[in-house]
């Protein structure tokens, strides 16, 4: 089928890559210039594992293609939009993009045509599209709006698209349901060639949920909405288990033992980030309240999250006592491990806050160094996990990349100025830490002293 994706960020970007890489026809299109000339020049605007090869395969095969929106709007029958959505200052969703986009629609397109919004959007968007349509389309267009919500997460949007738990349309025609059935077969049959897994795992085929527009909107909202709340829960329970002895790990391990539960997002850390979960919870109350909900339970989660950062802040002030002129160690940026992506990372506001106590910070990240500059330009970058770790008073780890996992304690001991790891994700072995000479504070579970001193370290690192 011949399909159109309007919007190259990194849900257009893998919808496009993806369904081209299923056999369809795909056409891509962005309104920045820049990015739409690297694009077309091979070059990826952002880092997604497995989304590059992806698309030089599908570009190879001649089934995609980067240009206009208007382009967009001719080539295609069925038509993705994949704009942003960024909060407003009173929390609503900015949808000037999404009228942008019905409106170059209802301007230009003949005949029929699939509109499709996969941007996340307040309930009820399905509805004013089709009200844009009607008033401002031309005689000669014909439509359908369906809301077809994604659940893609970054670092893993590709293998998230291609093997998914569930896909949900929002259709008010059978038309559009059957086009959608037709457009995800061979996702939801798990046909096709995997770019991911030699052998894939096996899996339950995803189940494909039609369901009404409005409820397909709510879907999505409410999915992240109740994931954030699991976060700032467990963030709760392990401020809990601090106090009293318990240990947040194994609490969650209990926890998530009942499939009524869930272990999923139950670790527990500096709060959740990214593009999505803070701007669709602030997002979610606001349509809450305008709908005369009091959703108060999510004002409490926001807050919660909130509070990650001055009280992780607090939890190294208690170590190292005063902050100002002290070198501090900072191991990730991007919200979250497998992506640059550093748009409201708790980790910059932890450096922030950092930095306006007057500590010196000098960071690593495997990936989100660039994008970091644009919102840090004044902290110490720095090329590996050691260098950063050069003379520091304590080293805090803010994302739980794999290399982290890794690192030689030994070299680490001769370059800190004080052997201590401050861990905001949990991500190392305590035991590990703790038995080569560093002083290991956690979330939520007991700190270990280290189990050599530093001479003993220096001896056996010989
Ligand atoms: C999230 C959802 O997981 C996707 O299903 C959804 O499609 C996407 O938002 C979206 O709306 O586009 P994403 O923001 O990429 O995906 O990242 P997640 O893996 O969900 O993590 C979000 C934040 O929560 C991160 O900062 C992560 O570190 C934090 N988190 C996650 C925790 O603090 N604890 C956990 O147990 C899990």
């Amino acid at each position: 089928m011949n399909i159109s994706v309007i919007g190259a960020g990194y849900v257009g970007l893998t919808t496009t890559a993806c369904l081209a890489h299923i056999g369809h026809h795909l056409f891509c299109a962005e309104s920045d210039a820049e990015k739409l000339d690297k694009l077309q020049a091979g070059v990826m605007p952002l880092f997604e594992p497995h989304l590059e090869s992806v698309i030089r395969g599908v570009r190879k095969a001649g089934l995609l293609t980067f240009g206009s929106t208007e382009e967009a709007i001719d080539r295609s029958d069925a038509i993705f939009i994949c704009v942003g959505t960024p909060p407003l200052t009173n929390g609503d969703a900015d949808l000037s993009d999404i009228e942008g986009v019905a409106r170059a629609i209802a301007k230009r397109a003949s005949g029929y045509r699939l509109v499709i919004e996969k941007s996340t959007v307040p309930v009820q968007t399905g509805a004013r599209l089709r009200r844009h349509l009607s008033v401002h389309g031309t005689s000669r267009l014909k439509y359908d709006v369906a809301s077809n919500p994604e659940f893609l997460r970054e670092g893993s949007s590709v293998k998230d698209f291609l093997h998914p738990d569930r896909i949900v349309v929002g259709v008010d025609s059978t038309r559009a349901e059957s086009l959608l059935g037709q457009i995800y077969e061979p996702i939801v049959k798990q046909r096709f060639t995997c770019p991911i897994h030699s052998e894939c795992p096996r899996r339950k085929n995803p189940v494909f949920l039609a369901t009404d527009t409005n409820s397909a909107e709510l879907i999505k909202h409410a999915s992240n909405s109740f994931l954030a709340m699991k976060i700032s829960f467990i963030n709760m329970v392990a401020n809990l288990c601090e106090v009293v002895g318990a240990d947040v790990t194994e609490v969650a391990k209990g926890m998530g033992l009942d499939p009524r539960i869930g272990s999923a997002f139950l670790n527990p850390g500096i709060g959740f980030g990214g593009f999505c979960f803070p701007k669709d919870v602030q997002a979610f109350i606001r349509i809450a309240e305008k709908s005369g909900c009091d959703f108060s339970l999510l004002r409490e989660v926001e807050k919660i999250n909130q509070g990650r950062i001055g009280w992780f802040i607090e939890k190294l002030r208690s170590e190292v006592w005063v902050l100002r002129g002290k070198k501090i160690a900072v191991w990730g940026l991007a919200f979250k491990p497998n992506t640059d992506d550093v748009r409201f990372a708790p980790s910059i506001e932890i450096v922030k806050a950092l930095l306006a106590e007057g500590a010196e910070v000098r960071a690593y990240d495997p990936q989100a160094i660039d994008k970091a500059k644009a919102v840090l330009p004044n902290i110490t970058y720095c090329d590996d996990a050691y260098q950063a770790a050069k003379g520091a008073e304590a080293v805090v780890l803010l994302t739980e990349w794999e290399e982290f996992r890794k690192v030689d304690w030994c070299r680490l001991a001769r370059l800190v100025e004080r052997p201590l790891i401050i861990d905001g994700r949990n991500a190392l072995s305590a035991q590990v830490v703790a038995a080569n000479g560093f002083h290991y504070i956690g979330i939520g579970r007991a700190s270990a002293a280290p189990q050599l001193t530093q001479s003993l370290v220096a001896s056996v690192c010989e």
